[in-house]
């Protein structure tokens, strides 16, 4: 049985396999309806729940979709609607749902609270997010900057912003598949320096500069996130904007990198914030392709953890 957790606790091995199966997947599709099932529905007579603590669009409906696509059948749960909102443990949650389902999703706050549900459960749980990584989005990043420009390794990825969980997750991924990470931020939201040490140590550079412009020279993507997350309290949200305005991405920015830079995003964005309309609706945004790339990488996710 596969969780699949996070991209640092996944071998290099298994990884590439499932970019590798979301792009032959998604060529398969060619331009079949998008409710039509694949040709081949691997996870026929499954059922998955995709549990949400906190608020989702591409999560919840990329993995609905692509379950589907492939045969199973998926419910979407909310944690405040769940005993798990009034007092159930996520033991006992793990202990139970494994009766009834073949996989659990699910986006929560705490890590640990993940981690609980894994360690519980016996049947594979997938990380839909946390605060700390964001190991799912990442997949179809990956997916999407190969389809644009070919393999990633030794690449130059800069993140500009808040050095959060999705940006943990880039880092994760820069040691996986063997790219370069520069960050460049405030001090005070640098990335957690667990998730540098692990790109570090297998063998990526990871570089920290303060100045946006000399952060992004030369990189072959630039990267950003909201500059208030989820778990963020609303209390910081002024001293986040204060603090994150100078590192907007911008045509300014785009310009230090290569020519042929992608700039790309999760989503949700907030326009004019993290990132200008100019960059995000520009010719090196792939924005849009990375919410699609999430039915992909995530269908194959979904076989690695249920052998199918
Ligand atoms: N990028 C991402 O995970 O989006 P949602 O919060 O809409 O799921
Ligand atoms: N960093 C963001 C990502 C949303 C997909 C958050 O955690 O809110």
């Amino acid at each position: 049985m596969n969780h699949f957790l996070d991209i640092h606790k996944t071998s290099p091995s298994d990884l590439r396999a499932m970019i590798d199966q979301a792009r032959a997947m998604k060529d398969a599709r060619n331009n079949r309806p998008k409710g039509m099932a694949d040709d081949a529905t691997p996870l026929s007579g499954r059922m998955i729940a995709l549990i949400f603590e906190k608020p989702s669009t591409r999560t919840r409906v990329s993995f609905d979709v692509g379950a589907r696509q492939m045969g199973a059948e998926t419910m979407v749960l909310s944690g405040k609607e769940m005993q798990l909102g009034h007092g159930e443990s996520i033991a006992d949650t793990a202990r139970v749902l494994s009766r009834y389902v073949d996989l659990i999703m699910l986006r929560t706050f705490e890590e640990a609270t993940l981690l609980e549900m894994a360690e519980h459960a016996t049947v594979p749980v997938i990380n839909g997010l946390t605060d700390s990584s964001h190991p799912c989005q990442i997949m179809a990043d990956i997916v999407t900057y190969e389809e644009h420009r070919g393999p990633i390794a030794g690449r130059k990825f800069v993140w500009s912003g808040d050095g959060n969980n999705v940006c943990s997750s880039w880092l994760h991924a820069a040691g996986q598949f063997g790219f370069d990470l520069t960050f460049t931020g405030p001090e005070t939201l640098d990335p957690d320096p667990k998730a540098v040490a692990f790109a570090r140590s297998r063998g990526s550079t990871v570089e920290i500069h303060r100045d946006p412009l000399v952060a992004a020279e030369g990189a072959d993507a630039i990267v950003t996130d909201t500059w208030v997350s989820m778990h963020d309290p609303e209390s910081a949200r002024e001293r986040r904007h204060n603090q994150l305005r100078p590192y907007q991405v911008n045509a300014q920015m785009m310009g230090e990198g290569k020519p042929d830079a992608l700039f790309m995003h999760c989503l949700p964005a907030h326009r004019n914030e993290e990132a200008t309309s100019e960059v995000m609706d520009g010719p090196q945004s792939v924005i849009f392709d990375e919410s699609e790339n999430r039915l992909h990488a995530q269908k194959a996710i979904l076989r690695y953890c249920l052998g199918a």
